[in-house]
């Protein structure tokens, strides 16, 4: 039988520990009820629930870090909350009410602290919204009724190997998602990504694929894409074509801390070609992961020395340095649960 890993052990594969229970408050036309725990269990839906057929539903995905000192903090969940919202509101979802969905998120951790592993492990927090209208014949009609549930999980490293460089596919024809949405963080946007990402990992090995389409870098499956070297970091200014990631953010704040010039602008898959610094992969789950090989034009192309760069190396435990609190928390990123 599966069972919890206890404080101070991380999980083994990302996402497959269930925290013992999780937050949900039913929406009734538009309006949020309270907010509750319930176990971790499974769901009761009507097979015409609306998120079955017309795919209304999103997510966010953040973490609480347990310190050093042995104190569990949030990481900048005001601005999950922040894009949990702006996806609903794409999807024509009811939208969560900020003091609602923060105050879910909280509990959520409040009532798992026992399970927040110790760094370089973290307590996952899935926040889903799906909408439950049962009427299939609502395709042109957004789902009134919904479900709000905050989910927790121990987690490990989500890449195996850790601290290994990856490999990425450059796709420079297909799209991730439809353009106007790559800012949801939607499911539907993962799905279509998926053929992409397994043919890719099944022909080339690869961890990943970074998509360009028309010759535009974007983004990964599952993360965003940083260019870096001694002075600069370079990564895609924010549009609506991905998801405006919380790391990359951060990332890109703590590069102007610590001095370097930072470049948010189109990245063109020639200057991919003859790039000799590093590359570097930002997300809650990813953390900064160092790339250490592109495939693109049908060859294999070494980024930097093929292993993770010095900077990523020290962006990296910059970042990982303030969410244990051993480094001080310049910008307001960390709110102490329990
Ligand atoms: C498609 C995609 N891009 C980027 C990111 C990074 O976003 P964040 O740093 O907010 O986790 C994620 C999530 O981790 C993602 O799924």
């Amino acid at each position: 039988m599966a069972s919890s890993p206890a404080v101070g052990t991380a999980a083994p594969t990302f996402g497959t520990v269930t925290a013992p229970s999780m937050v949900r408050a039913v929406v009734t036309d538009g309006g949020f009820g309270p907010v509750e725990t319930v176990p971790t269990a499974e769901l009761s839906l009507h097979p015409f629930a609306h998120v079955l057929h017309y795919g209304s539903a999103c997510f966010e995905g953040l973490k609480a870090h347990r310190g050093t000192d042995g104190v569990v903090r949030l990481f900048r969940h005001e601005r999950h909350v922040v894009r949990m919202r702006r996806t609903a509101e794409l999807l024509l979802l009811p939208v969560p009410p900020v003091e609602l969905l923060t105050h879910a998120i909280e509990q959520a951790v409040t009532d798992n602290l026992d399970v927040a592993p110790a760094s370089p492990g973290a307590l996952y927090l899935r926040p889903l919204l799906f909408g439950t209208d049962p009427n299939i014949g609502a395709a042109a009609a957004p789902s009134r009724d919904a479900v709000l549930l905050v989910l927790a999980s121990p987690v490990g490293d989500y890449f195996s190997g850790g601290g290994r460089a990856l490999r990425l596919y450059v796709e420079t024809e297909l799209p991730r998602t439809t353009p106007q949405f790559g800012e949801a963080k939607a499911g539907a946007n993962y799905v279509m990504a998926l053929g992409v990402t397994r043919r890719a990992a099944a022909e080339h090995g690869v961890d990943q694929v970074l998509f360009a389409p028309g010759g535009s870098v974007q983004e990964t499956g599952a993360a965003n894409f940083l260019l870096l070297d001694d002075d600069r970091v370079i990564t895609r200014g924010l549009d609506a074509t991905f998801l405006h990631g919380i790391t990359r953010d951060s990332i890109l704040t703590l590069a102007r801390d610590l001095g370097y010039a930072v470049e948010e602008r189109d990245i063109s898959v020639d200057e991919l070609r003859s790039w000799r610094g590093e590359a570097a992969l930002a997300g809650t789950a990813a953390v900064l992961a160092g790339v250490g090989t592109l495939v693109l034009d049908g060859r294999e192309h070494t980024v930097g020395d093929g292993g993770v760069g010095p900077n990523t190396t020290r962006l990296r435990e910059a970042l990982v340095a303030i969410q244990r609190a051993e480094a001080p928390d310049r910008h307001g990123w960390l709110t102490p649960v329990g």
